[in-house]
């Protein structure tokens, strides 16, 4: 387990509970590190507590990057924050089920240690179906899938038909999630906000970019999801994990003599965008969070009364 953060260098918050933000989705390679990080990082700039805990035991990309941010700390000319982490260890038995129950209990001792303590709690997942990846997939109060402009991604959600217009099966990662929702709603009667963040999105529009905003805007209402433009595809998203760095970072400090260059101006817009539309809580219950999962379920009943009315 690694911890960066000290514990006590926080005052107990007003929230009840740590709101928890899990990044996932079972189709490797998506982008759910990257938007762990960002998404982390502007929680942070924002003057949240927030912890993390890295699911990923194998290729444990955000336990590195924080190890890397961690190191730069100490010897950057501005304050660099850091969450407090927390990196699952993998189980070395021979025995899977004692695997799994060593993970569990490692996982349930990261939730316990930070629920009350942080405002906001950031799970990035491995790409592989497990028990715990599931776990916390139930555990989300808002869960984050990036998706890329590929059919082959969007396959995991529903199956793609030849006619993309007729309505596919619902697949095997969207079947998880709806399986998690319902665990979830029979635990504590809780919803989990279900966001899509379009990734790695190319600058130049092309028309198959604009046939998969349409196909998720259409299995939006049947899987219950918003489905949100996310981040472009930018070399300045993936060339700062080095040095523990994003585009929110001051950078231009270092490298640039105070001016901030195009591309981090706009990475820096669409980080803020992306954070936004979570519509996460504010200090204040999270009653914006709940107001705002009101008003999209409004909007789901009232389109499925528009869809009778119309036939
Ligand atoms: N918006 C982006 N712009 C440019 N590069 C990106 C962007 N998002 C992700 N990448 C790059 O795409 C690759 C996959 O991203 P990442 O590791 O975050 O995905 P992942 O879903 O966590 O993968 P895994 O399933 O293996 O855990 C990485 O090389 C990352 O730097
Ligand atoms: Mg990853």
């Amino acid at each position: 387990m690694a911890v960066f953060a000290d514990e006590s260098d926080f005052e107990v918050p007003d929230l009840r509970s740590a709101h928890v933000i899990v990044i996932g989705n079972e189709k490797g390679g998506t982008g759910k590190s990257t938007l762990s990080i960002h998404i982390t990082i502007a929680l942070l700039k924002a003057g949240f507590r927030v912890a993390t805990i890295d699911l990923d035991t194998r290729q444990r990309t955000l336990t590195r990057f924080f190890e890397n941010r961690q190191s730069w700390a100490q010897t950057a000319p501005w304050e660099v924050e850091l969450p407090f982490h927390h990196a699952l260890d993998r189980g070395s038995s021979a025995n899977v089920h004692d695997n799994e129950t060593m993970e569990f209990g490692a996982f349930a001792d990261a939730i316990a240690s930070v629920e009350h303590a942080y405002e906001f709690v950031v799970i990035d997942t491995p790409a592989s179906d497990s028990y715990l990846m599931r776990l916390a997939h139930s555990l989300a109060d808002t869960l984050v899938s990036p998706v890329n402009d590929s059919y082959i991604d969007v396959d995991v959600f529903s199956r793609v038909h030849h006619d993309r217009s007729r309505r596919g099966e619902i697949a095997h990662y969207a079947d998880l999630v709806l399986e998690a929702r319902r665990k979830r709603h029979l635990v504590d009667q809780g919803i989990i906000d279900w966001v899509l963040v379009r990734n790695r999105v190319a600058s130049i529009q092309s028309n198959n970019s604009k046939q998969i905003a349409i196909s998720l805007a259409r299995m939006s209402p049947e899987l219950q999801f918003r489905p949100m433009e996310g981040l472009h595809d930018r070399v300045i998203f993936r060339e700062l994990f080095p040095i523990g760095l994003t585009a929110l970072d001051p950078i231009e400090e270092a490298s640039r003599g105070g001016t901030l260059s195009q591309s981090q101006q706009s990475a820096r817009k669409e980080i803020e965008a992306l954070v936004a539309s979570l519509q996460l809580p504010e200090r204040n219950a999270g009653m914006a969070h709940l107001q705002a999962r009101h008003v999209w379920f409004e909007r789901i009943s009232n389109f499925y009364r528009n869809l009778r009315e119309d036939m």
